[in-house]
């Protein structure tokens, strides 16, 4: 079978070396397109595949169409919401991703996240510390646990909210139950988001939330940037000049917030959640496996479309 590995932001070299030997072992073809300039390019690259691994790379309805003997996609990550599902099973294309494997990357990002923020994005004015604070983590899964195990290790309190977890869950994960979404906010020097990007959660954080935060409080999105409303979050930041922002996804209209809010806020200039070697040899040699085993033996654990 040939696989195709298309990787707009590209995986380390070990993870693409790693993912040739588990393809090649099990009698497949690998092929690679990274750092492609244009959607159309991945459009013409899937003519003739029967497998396909991404990153966040865009599977639309054109890309699936465009590719009449593809059988399986694997998203060598968490979030999906670049893959048309719909799309997906009206081809019968099996949908996968690669649950927690790239946490811990992202959990550590979370957490420098947050003494970057309180050290005043390193200039040399007086910080402040993380240890005594409260982290609020808003969706307590792969990640968000992560995140609290090592602010707790940090000396932070830990508390959490997920939908679908019940208090005892999140007690056993080491974190406080919040006892609703907006407690969260109005009771912790940090939110750190870890909601994927649905029609339920686009543009769910704004200012009602946000004006909830505690004096100093700082927001960390290392989720997607379409969970945040951003006119509600740029009107949170006007009114109160204690806030700040901080986000692995860049907002629309990042160079006017930047302008306006200075050091209260900042951006990666490209989502690095994932990007560690680890991450991309842990979540890349997963996509390979899953998508061998499917071929082998048709195991579909971690489908999404089922
Ligand atoms: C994920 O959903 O797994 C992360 O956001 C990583 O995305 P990336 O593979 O584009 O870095």
């Amino acid at each position: 079978m040939k696989i195709l590995l298309a990787t707009q932001k590209p995986f380390a070299s070990a993870a693409v070396q790693g993912i040739r030997n588990i393809v090649e072992e099990a009698g497949h073809e690998l092929v690679v397109l990274e750092k492609y300039a244009a959607q159309e390019e991945l459009v013409t690259a899937v003519a003739d595949v029967d497998a396909l691994i991404v990153r966040s790379d865009k599977v639309t309805a054109e890309v699936v169409a465009a590719a009449p003997k593809l059988k399986i996609v694997v998203r060598a990550g968490a979030g999906y919401d670049n893959l048309d599902l719909a799309a997906c099973t009206e081809h019968s294309v099996v949908a996968m991703n690669t649950p927690g494997q790239n946490s811990n990357a992202v959990a550590e990002l979370a957490i420098a996240m947050m003494i970057y923020m309180s050290r005043g994005q390193f200039t040399p004015s007086t910080g402040t510390e993380i240890a005594g604070k409260t982290v609020g983590i808003q969706a307590f899964g792969n990640v968000g646990r992560l995140v609290g195990q090592k602010a707790a290790a940090l000396g932070m309190k830990v508390k959490a909210i997920d939908p679908f977890l019940s208090d005892e869950q999140i007690a056993a994960g080491g974190a406080e139950p919040a006892s609703s979404l907006e407690a969260l906010y109005s009771e912790c020097d940090f939110v750190s988001i870890h909601i994927p990007a649905t029609p339920q959660t686009i543009g769910s954080i704004g200012y009602e939330l946000i004006t909830r935060m505690p004096k100093g409080a700082t927001l960390v999105n290392t989720a997607r940037k379409e969970v945040i409303d951003e006119a509600g979050l740029e009107q949170a930041l006007k009114e109160r000049t204690d806030l700040k922002y901080i986000t692995d996804v860049a907002p629309d209209g990042y160079e006017v917030l930047k302008e306006k809010f200075g050091t209260r806020i900042f951006a990666t200039p490209k989502k690095m959640g994932a990007q560690t070697s680890e991450a991309n040899v842990n979540a890349g040699f997963a996509a390979a496996r899953q998508i061998c085993a499917y071929f082998a033996e048709g195991c579909t654990r971690f489908q999404l479309n089922k």
